[in-house]
């Protein structure tokens, strides 16, 4: 490694500190800043810490003296704290108080016919034993957040969520039928800027026949239309193709993989993302 070269002297009357002792004789040619005498090589018998309050290290060869010394530099003044003393001006705390953003209000939840048979309503009461069906599915365990293990009474937690979005305007949630019974759900979920997210999930039963696809077209429909959504997001954790497939079959762009996107029961896992305008709904 080339010899480092002696950076513009600083000025100030600091000491070098306790740290540097055994190379922090100032040369005087060095001025009056906060110099020692030090040079990285790359066979180098020393370590030090770049600073007083710093982790890093470089490495230091030199014991030099004011005499001997052929590489001064200054010690990072801006790093380097005396002890006891407080270089920085006490920092200005502005406390902000984290708010709710604020929803338009939602119309009722509707009815909506999707075709083949499949239908979007708002959930009952009666869905219930369905639901709990789908969500102790491993498939629902695997790919989305519901809670493991599920058990009944996250049923009524979901419904009080399901009723509390429509009533504030953060959530657009239907329940699926698929020839009259109940199949599935889908929602959109509202954020700043008539921007919404899609989510889904099937009953096991209701799988691999398109359904969810007529289902997330339809509802995705009514959010451009009727919502005057400008763009919806879709993210799915990595591997998860059912989803990605109706989201890309909807007319979603999948735009990337984002390490740690999703979080579900306390940790993190990659996530696709992807995007739709309402021109591009298919
Ligand atoms: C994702 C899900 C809603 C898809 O609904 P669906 O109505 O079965 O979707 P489709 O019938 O349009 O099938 C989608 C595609 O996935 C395929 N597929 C269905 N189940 C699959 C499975 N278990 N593994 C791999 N591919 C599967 C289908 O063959 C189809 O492929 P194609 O589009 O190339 O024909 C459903 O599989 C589900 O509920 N999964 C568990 C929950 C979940 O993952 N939710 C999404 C979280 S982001």
């Amino acid at each position: 490694m080339a010899p480092r070269r002696a950076p513009p002297r600083s000025s100030g009357s600091s000491t070098s500190p306790s740290t540097a002792a055994a190379a922090t004789s100032s040369p005087t040619t060095a001025g009056p800043g906060p110099t020692s005498c030090c040079a990285p090589t790359p066979s180098c018998p020393t370590w030090w810490p770049t600073s007083t309050r710093s982790t890093r290290t470089e490495c230091c060869t030199a014991t030099g003296t004011a005499s001997t010394c052929s590489q001064p530099w200054p010690l990072r003044a801006d790093h380097w704290k005396p002890p006891g003393r407080s270089r920085r001006r006490p920092a200005t705390v502005v406390r902000v108080e984290p708010t709710a953003p604020e929803h338009p209000p939602l119309p009722e939840p509707p009815v909506l016919h999707a075709g083949g048979g499949v239908l979007l309503r708002r959930h009952r009461p009666e869905d219930a034993d369905a639901i709990f069906e789908q969500c102790s599915d491993t498939d629902m365990q695997r790919w989305t957040s519901v809670p493991v293990p599920y058990e009944r009474h996250h049923v009524q937690g979901f419904l009080d969520k399901v009723d509390a979005g429509w009533a504030d305007g953060s959530m657009a949630s239907c329940a699926v039928e698929l020839d009259g019974r109940f199949a599935g759900t889908v929602d959109l979920r509202l954020g700043e800027a008539r921007w919404a997210e899609i989510g889904f999930g099937l009953h096991p039963a209701a799988r691999g026949r398109g359904v969810m696809t007529r289902a997330a077209r339809t509802l995705l429909a009514w959010g451009f239309d009727e919502l005057g959504l400008v763009g919806v997001h879709w993210r799915a954790v990595v591997g998860n193709h059912a989803s990605r497939s109706v989201a890309e079959k909807c007319g979603f762009r999948v735009e990337g993989e984002v390490r740690g996107l999703l979080v579900a029961r306390g940790h993190r896992d990659d996530g696709w993302i992807g995007s739709l305008l309402a021109s591009e709904l298919r």
